[in-house]
């Protein structure tokens, strides 16, 4: 930028010592063109300026404070999601070591949007936290519990995991069911600002968040919700108890 600016003056400085040569030794030349000119070719040069500013300033995206997400997460979320987000009521998702794109966007939904009669995803206790953070306080919490190292939970019947195991990597073909691990990966870690992470999560959790969006309650995302009205009930309590002891 500075050294623009420098091109900039210089430029407007010789062009001075230059109309004033020619000024002298051209008499039929008019200055005034001359300037006119000479202003023109500024105001094309200062243009590109004026837009890229502009353009920066609303390009710019507030980057969240894991600091400042720690506080609130230690005032406000701790009591159902543990201090670090590694809740241990397994009807409260573990949220550490989760995508900060996910969770921002989960919080979003969970509130109601202007224009709109209900949230996308409808949870009534989360749409009273979510209605209380303002977009920068959301980033901050997104980035804090992004950071956090997940203590995974576990599964508990390992014949209901076996079976479950099978759908989350081939899918049930003949009902229209893919692979999981076809999105979320071949560890359910997910893929940043695309695919949430599933693995590790309480079953209790994962199986009531599938069967929310098989019944259109949690109607954020119209790939899962047609995944999940293809899986029947005994496949959602399966593949839940397989994502929660998988690493
Ligand atoms: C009273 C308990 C409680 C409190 C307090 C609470 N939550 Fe939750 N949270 C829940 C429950 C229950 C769910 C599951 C909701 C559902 O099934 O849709 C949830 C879901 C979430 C999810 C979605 C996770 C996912 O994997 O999709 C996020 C993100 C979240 N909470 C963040 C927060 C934040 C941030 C705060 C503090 C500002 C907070 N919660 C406070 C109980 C709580
Ligand atoms: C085409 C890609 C795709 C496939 C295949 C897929 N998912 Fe998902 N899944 C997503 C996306 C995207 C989200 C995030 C939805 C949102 O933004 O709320 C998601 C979210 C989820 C969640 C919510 C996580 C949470 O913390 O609440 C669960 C659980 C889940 N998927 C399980 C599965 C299971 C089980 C299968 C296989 C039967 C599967 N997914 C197949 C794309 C996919």
């Amino acid at each position: 930028m500075s050294r623009n600016m420098a091109f900039l003056i210089k430029f407007v400085m010789d062009s001075n010592i230059y109309s004033a040569m020619r000024s002298k030794k051209i008499i039929y030349l008019n200055i005034n063109t001359f300037n006119f000119l000479r202003s023109l070719v500024l105001c094309a040069l200062l243009i590109p300026f004026c837009i890229h500013a502009e353009t920066a300033k609303t390009e710019t995206k507030y980057i969240g404070d894991e600091n400042k997400g720690k506080q609130i997460a230690g005032q406000i979320c701790a009591a159902c999601h543990a201090s670090d987000g590694n809740s241990v009521i397994p009807t409260n998702p573990i949220l550490a070591g989760q995508h900060s794109a996910y969770i921002e966007k989960q919080l979003h939904n969970f509130q109601v949007k202007q224009g709109n009669k209900k949230a996308m995803r409808e949870n009534a206790v989360m749409l009273g936290f979510a209605s209380a953070l303002d977009d920068k306080q959301i980033s901050d919490l997104a980035a804090f519990y992004s950071k956090q190292t997940i203590s995974p939970s576990y599964a508990k019947d390992k014949d209901l995991a076996l079976s479950g195991e099978l759908l989350y990597r081939a899918g049930d073909l003949k009902n229209g069911v893919p692979a999981c691990g076809s999105c979320h990966g071949p560890k359910g870690s997910g893929i940043p600002d695309q695919y949430p992470r599933i693995s590790g999560q309480h079953a209790e959790y994962t199986k009531a968040t599938l069967l929310a969006f098989k019944k259109g309650m949690r109607a954020n995302n119209s790939q899962m919700m047609t995944i999940s009205s293809r899986m029947s009930d005994e496949q959602i309590s399966a593949i839940s108890e397989y994502l929660a002891g998988l690493r």
